[in-house]
C-alpha cells in the first residue's frame, strides 16, 4: 500500500544528491573550525538570508534556543506570539536554561502579533519588572496555518524594537516557503532582524540541521552557547554537505508543495463533514476542522492509516496535514479519495 505521509516536512528523507554529497563530504573538526564542508554552508546559508555570519545547529529548538539565550540574561523577558512554536513546542527550554521570562502576546490568525499588542508588552523601568530584551516572530507560522509574515509587517516591528531598544528574532524553520510565496527573496524577511534561524530538515528536505545567522559579533556569541549545550559537533561536515544541497536544489520547488496544499484544501472544502478555508492557505500546512459530533478526530485518523494516509490530530476537532517533497499532486488525490471514503461511511 502507498503511503501518504502528511504529518509533517520533518518526514521527509535526504534526496539521492543529498547521500552523494554525505559521502563525499570533506571533514574536519569543526569545534576548531575546520570542516570545510560546514564552512561552505555557514557562509552560504550567512550570504544568502545577507548577514555577516551563521552557525549550523542540530535542529530548530536548538536555533531558537541558542539565540534567545545569546540575545538574553536570566530574569530578562522575551516577546512572543501565544502560538509562536517557541511557546508551545520547545520545552520551556529558554526559561528551564536560561531562567529567561517568556511574555506571550496573542497572534492573530495570520501569525502577527498587533503592533500595540506588543508595545503595550514592553516593559517600563520599575524595579518590579523583569527587563524587555528581544521579541520573537515566526514566519511561516506553524499553529497559524503556515501563514506568512509579510516584510513591511516585519520591518513595523523592528522599527519599534528600535525605538525600544530591543533586539528581534526570527524563527524562520520555514522563512524560505514565505519568500517563495511571496514571490520575493528572502533577504526582505531577514533584513530587519538581528537574528535567524532556519530548518535545512523540512521542506528543504535534508535529514538534519538548522541554521542560525547574524552579526559575526552575535554568531561569536551563537557559537559559545551552542557549546555550553553540548551542541558542538565535530566533524559536522556529513550534516552540512546535505544542507549545502538543499540550499542549492531544494528552495524554489516548496512552490510545488504549496500547489500540493491548496489542490488538497480546495477538495476538503468539498467533502461534507470536513470544514476549511481554503482561500488562507499560503504555503504548505493546511489545517481543517471536523465540522460534526458523529465523528471523533482520533478515529478518523486510524481509519485514514488504514488507508495508508497520515496525519496529525491537534485539537478536539482540529487536524494538520502538511505536504512536502515526498507529496505529489497523485499522493494528494489518494489522501482525498480516502478522506470522502471515511466521511461518506459516517
Ligand atoms: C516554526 C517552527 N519552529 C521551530 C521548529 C523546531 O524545529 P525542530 O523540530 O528541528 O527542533 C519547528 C518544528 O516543526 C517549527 O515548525
Amino acid at each position: 500500500m502507498r503511503i501518504v505521509d502528511l504529518r509533517s516536512d520533518t518526514v521527509t528523507s535526504p534526496t539521492p544528491a543529498m547521500r552523494d554529497a554525505i559521502y563525499r563530504a570533506e571533514l574536519g573538526d569543526d569545534v576548531f573550525g575546520e570542516d570545510p564542508t560546514v564552512n561552505r554552508l555557514e557562509q552560504m546559508a550567512a550570504d544568502r538570508v545577507g548577514k555577516e555570519a551563521a552557525l549550523l545547529v542540530a535542529s530548530g529548538t536548538m536555533g531558537n534556543l541558542v539565540c534567545v539565550l545569546s540575545h538574553c540574561a536570566r530574569g530578562e523577558e522575551v516577546i512572543l506570539g501565544d502560538q509562536s512554536h517557541t511557546f508551545f513546542y520547545e520545552a520551556g527550554g529558554m526559561s528551564a536554561l536560561g531562567g529567561i521570562h517568556p511574555h506571550t502576546v496573542r497572534n492573530q490568525p495570520d501569525g502577527t502579533m498587533w503592533l500595540e499588542d506588543i508595545e503595550a508588552a514592553i516593559r517600563g523601568h520599575n524595579v518590579h519588572f523583569p527587563r524587555t530584551r528581544l521579541i520573537c516572530l515566526e514566519n511561516t507560522h506553524n499553529r497559524c496555518g503556515g501563514a506568512v509574515l509579510r516584510p513591511e509587517y516585519m520591518d513595523a516591528v523592528a522599527g519599534l524594537a528600535k525605538d525600544h531598544s530591543l533586539s528581534v528574532h526570527l524563527d524562520g524553520a520555514r522563512v524560505f516557503n514565505a519568500a517563495v510565496a511571496l514571490g520575493i527573496d528572502v533577504q526582505e524577511l531577514t533584513r530587519s532582524v538581528d537574528s535567524l534561524s532556519f530548518c535545512l530538515s523540512k521542506g528543504l528536505s535534508a535529514p538534519v540541521g538548522s541554521v542560525v545567522c547574524g552579526s559575526s559579533e552575535f554568531i561569536a556569541e551563537a557559537r559559545r552557547t551552542r557549546k555550553v549545550l553540548g551542541g558542538g559537533m565535530r566533524q559536522a561536515g556529513i550534516i552540512a554537505a546535505a544542507g549545502v544541497v538543499a540550499l542549492q536544489q531544494m528552495v524554489d520547488r516548496v512552490a510545488e508543495d504549496h500547489k500540493n496544499a491548496r489542490q488538497l484544501a480546495e477538495g476538503i472544502a468539498q467533502i461534507r463533514g470536513l470544514s476549511i478555508d481554503p482561500a488562507k492557505v499560503q504555503t504548505n500546512i493546511i489545517y481543517f476542522e471536523i465540522a460534526t459530533d458523529r465523528l471523533a478526530p482520533e478515529k478518523l485518523v486510524t481509519e485514514l492509516g488504514k488507508r495508508g494516509i497520515k496525519l496529525l490530530c491537534l485539537g478536539p476537532s482540529r487536524l494538520r496535514m502538511v505536504t512536502h517533497s515526498g507529496i505529489s499532486s497523485e499522493d494528494i488525490d489518494l489522501a482525498l479519495a480516502a478522506l470522502a471514503e471515511v466521511m461518506v461511511k459516517i
